[in-house]
């Protein structure tokens, strides 16, 4: 598959990048496994990223990449950091990648950048951009202004660029791998899957709360800033309660304060703390390894495609 060999692994599963849960152990399981594991930079500090690039390196001799969500401030160090250590292979959120995509080309990076709109996804393709993961509203972390569910979005993202597309958002199991390839898609990026597992960093407390939560037990919060999907909890009510009442950005961000992911992802404050995930936790009942979750994305995929209908008589 193109996708496979434009990123040299052997299944075209994506890891996404996920703040407090994608170090070292979580990006270098999934290459080892054969997909493709990314360093989440979001929540690290330019030091931290530095050893984590190291430890990583040590854990797989294969194939990994780095997330740099571009809103954050260090986003820049963070690019020259992983530029000037060797790194080639960069997926980037969150921010505009005609900034930065023609640099890291320049450098001889391969850049696959998150979208939620086939508009998006187009003006990737006109700067540079091997590949656009689209990502639709299921999906756990920041999400799209516009609402799209992957569903919708994929086959539009697919038809709007001729570069490799990954489908994220909603997937959790080899049903949704066979989906989203129906759709047009080239691979998959998870997150919220590979969240819930060994590897992956966040508190105990918070994996326990995913592999308990029902489908509807998450929300879309804080719109007017940048939204994101987090699992309920005394935090996320009180925002919405605010949002209800038309509370300005200003009160939002008062109300956010600081180091709330942190606190919830990282430090398992279960109310208070921001607990970033996904539509399909719902789905999720276990909490088995990266490796595990592969070889069974991989075997699940195969039943299905062999089990779908013939329609005609
Ligand atoms: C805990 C968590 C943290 C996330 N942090 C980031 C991040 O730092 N950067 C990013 O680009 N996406 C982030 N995401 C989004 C994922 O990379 C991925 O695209 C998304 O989770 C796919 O949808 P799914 O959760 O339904 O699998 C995060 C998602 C989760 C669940």
């Amino acid at each position: 598959m193109k996708l496979c060999a434009l990123l040299g692994i052997t299944y075209p599963i994506v890891q996404g990048g996920m703040i407090w849960a994608s170090g070292p152990a979580l990006a270098a399981a999934v290459s080892n496994a054969g997909g493709l594991g990314l360093l989440g930079s979001g929540s690290m500090t330019p030091e931290s990223f530095t050893a984590a690039l190291v430890e990583t390196r040590r854990l797989t001799d294969r194939p990994f990449g780095v997330n740099v969500p571009l809103l954050y401030s260090h986003a820049g160090e963070v690019l020259d950091l992983a530029l000037a250590a060797g790194v080639r292979l960069f997926f980037t959120s969150a921010g505009n990648p005609a900034k930065t995509t023609p640099r890291l080309k320049a450098a001889g990076a391969t850049v696959v950048h998150v979208v939620s709109t086939p508009r998006l996804a187009k003006k990737c393709q006109d700067c540079g951009c091997d590949a656009v993961v689209a990502e639709g509203f299921e999906a756990g972390g920041h999400n799209g202004r516009d609402e799209l569910t992957t569903l919708v979005l994929v086959p539009q993202v697919v038809d709007a660029v001729t570069i490799p597309v990954l489908a994220a958002g909603g997937i959790g199991d080899g049903r949704g791998l066979a989906a989203a390839l129906s759709l047009g898609a080239s691979g998959v990026q998870l997150g919220s899957r590979f969240a819930a597992c060994r590897e992956s960093g966040l508190h105990e407390r918070f994996k326990q709360a995913i592999v308990a939560a029902a489908p509807e037990d998450t929300r879309l919060i804080l719109r007017k800033l940048v939204p994101v999907r987090c699992l309920r909890n005394a935090f996320v009510e009180r925002i919405l309660q605010a949002e209800e009442r038309g509370a300005s950005g200003e009160e939002l961000l008062t109300l956010l304060g600081r180091q709330r992911s942190r606190l919830g992802m990282l430090e398992g404050e279960l109310e208070e703390g921001e607990l970033e995930i996904g539509q399909i936790s719902g789905l999720l009942r276990d909490l088995p390894t990266a490796g595990e979750i592969v070889t069974a994305l991989v075997r699940d995929y195969e039943r299905v495609r062999g089990s779908l209908p013939v329609l005609h008589a």
